[in-house]
């Protein structure tokens, strides 16, 4: 294939960065971006000055058109269909995280990826810091012994996010699916996506709901905090905890605790919206025995000045241009949205719930 013919499904923020990412490949044509609101499509065009992108209302339309490949960049809860009907049109999908609000919605679509052989890749940005594989390389060469505990998460002092991400209906849940989803993603690429067997969450919104602290308080219907112990199939624990919003400087460090030697990180920046792992690690510290006595080392991190966005879209425009796999495929995020989906359900019922995970998997 010479050229890859895009199409954008979801013409409100993040769509922006996903077409100025696109504009920089040159063998890639935006065809066409669509919305669900009638002309905001229009506005998007015009705004990114997206010259020969046609604008459609709804992304029916759009799916009818000869593209290879969808960027969605809808809320949460549109993600199902707009993937799904993608798939089946025969198009390829570089799908926003999180994957979904649902384990079964997010098996549905990986089930549409196998059945019309197209491929479903999620958009994990922070995937591309050389950092994550160094830090994935360094789990995965058994230098820590065998992980039995990881501990991971976040939390913004303040840094609750409005509209579409604090509807029940549109985004389907909070800080879990829209932070917390990044931290899932670091720990469980690290430790080669273990399988969650059970689940026992707390979740709120304290804060989200208070007028003092957030302007569309009246209409803020999903979790700002939630914490959670996940148990694996393969003898571990994870503690994993997230905050939108909260009166502490930070929830801790992400850790692995193994029985060779213990792994400490940070995330890198500063800010009331940092503090979460968006973005790249800001340092990584080794715990270990040497000569009888206990040690630290600070592991080197490796310098770089890539646009961790622009990558995931270079990957993904790139498999598609080559026929290659999905480079973060839906088979395995949906083991991180089977875990989301037990702390929804868990925080709910208030007791821990099993993780059925299908013979698919
Ligand atoms: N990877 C990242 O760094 C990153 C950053 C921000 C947001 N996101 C994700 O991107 C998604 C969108 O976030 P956003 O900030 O752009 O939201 P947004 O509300 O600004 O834009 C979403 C747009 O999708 C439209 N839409 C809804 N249903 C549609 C449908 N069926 N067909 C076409 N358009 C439809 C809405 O009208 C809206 O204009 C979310 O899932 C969010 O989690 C990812």
């Amino acid at each position: 294939m010479d050229r890859v013919r895009i199409g954008i499904i979801g013409s409100g923020g993040i769509a922006g960065v996903h077409a100025a990412a696109y504009r920089k490949l040159p063998y890639v044509d935006i065809v066409a971006a669509s919305d669900i609101i009638p002309c905001r499509a229009k506005q998007f065009v015009e705004h990114h000055e997206l010259v020969g992108t046609a604008p459609i209302d709804g992304h029916t339309d759009l799916l009818k058109m000869d593209l290879d490949a969808v960027s969605i960049c809808t809320p949460n809860a549109s993600h199902h269909q707009t993937a799904v009907d993608s798939l089946r049109a025969g198009k390829h999908v570089l799908l926003e995280k999180p994957m979904s609000v649902t384990l079964h919605e997010a098996l549905d679509m990986v089930a549409a990826s196998r059945e019309n052989d197209r491929m479903l890749s999620i958009g994990f940005q922070p995937r591309y810091d050389p950092n994550m594989k160094l830090l994935r390389d360094i789990v995965q060469s058994g230098r820590l012994g065998k992980v039995y505990y990881v501990e991971t998460g976040g939390g913004r002092r303040r840094g609750m996010p409005g509209g579409t991400f604090i509807s029940r209906e549109l985004a389907g849940a909070g800080a879990m699916a829209d932070i917390g989803c990044y931290s899932l993603d670091m720990t469980l690429n690290t430790m080669g996506y273990p399988k969650p067997v059970s689940v026992y969450a707390y979740t709120s919104n304290h804060f989200g709901s208070n007028p003092l602290y957030h302007s569309e308080a009246h209409k803020f219907e999903v979790e700002d905090f939630g914490a959670a112990m996940v148990r694996f199939e393969n003898d571990m624990i994870l503690q994993f905890k997230i905050s939108w919003a909260m009166h502490m400087d930070s929830l801790g460090a992400t850790m692995f605790l193994g029985t060779d030697a213990g792994l400490k990180l940070q995330p890198h920046g500063t800010g009331p919206w940092s503090g979460v792992w968006d973005g790249q690690i800001g340092s990584m510290t080794l715990f270990h025995d040497e000569f009888g006595g206990h040690t630290s080392t600070e592991v080197p991190l490796i310098a770089h000045e890539l646009d961790l966005f622009f990558e995931k879209i270079r990957d993904f425009a790139e498999a598609v241009q080559g026929g290659k796999p999905a480079p973060i495929p839906g088979e395995e995020i949906v083991i991180q949205q089977a875990i989301i989906d037990g702390v929804l359900r868990s925080s709910e019922a208030g007791r821990e719930v099993s993780i059925e995970l299908p013979g698919m998997l």
